[in-house]
């Protein structure tokens, strides 16, 4: 399910993207903010956000899986590192972007480029 933009909010750059309990641990989902689609994760209770697209052929990796602390593309099975974004399998090159995400007021707030 592709989430939506609720708002900016008192804190500056950040924006909500999600409730909190929207997103429960060992779980992802997709949020769509300024035109981006962004990988919302929460692994063994750590928040983390990256680009959805897999940089090798566009796959979504919110439509993928987890496995320990990265995201397995579900095309080909790419694998990025949740924390880095960086490939640990497939081109060693590749990476995909991250975000700060932080849950403040039972919200998920993502922290946008300048
Ligand atoms: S599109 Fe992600 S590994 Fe190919």
């Amino acid at each position: 399910m592709i989430g939506r933009l609720l708002g900016p909010e008192p804190f500056p750059s950040y924006v909500v993207v999600l409730d909190e309990t929207a997103l429960p641990d060992n779980c992802m989902e997709i949020v769509e903010v300024q035109e981006r689609k962004i990988l919302l994760a929460r692994r063994f209770g750590k928040l983390y956000a990256l680009d959805n697209a897999c940089p090798h052929l566009g796959g979504s990796l919110g439509r993928g899986t987890l496995k320990d602390n990265a995201v397995v593309c579900p095309l080909h099975h790419w694998i990025f590192d949740l924390s880095t974004g960086k490939a640990v399998s497939g081109s060693a090159d590749e990476k995909v972007a991250v975000y700060e995400v932080k849950v403040e007021a039972g919200k998920i707030w993502l922290k946008l480029p300048s």
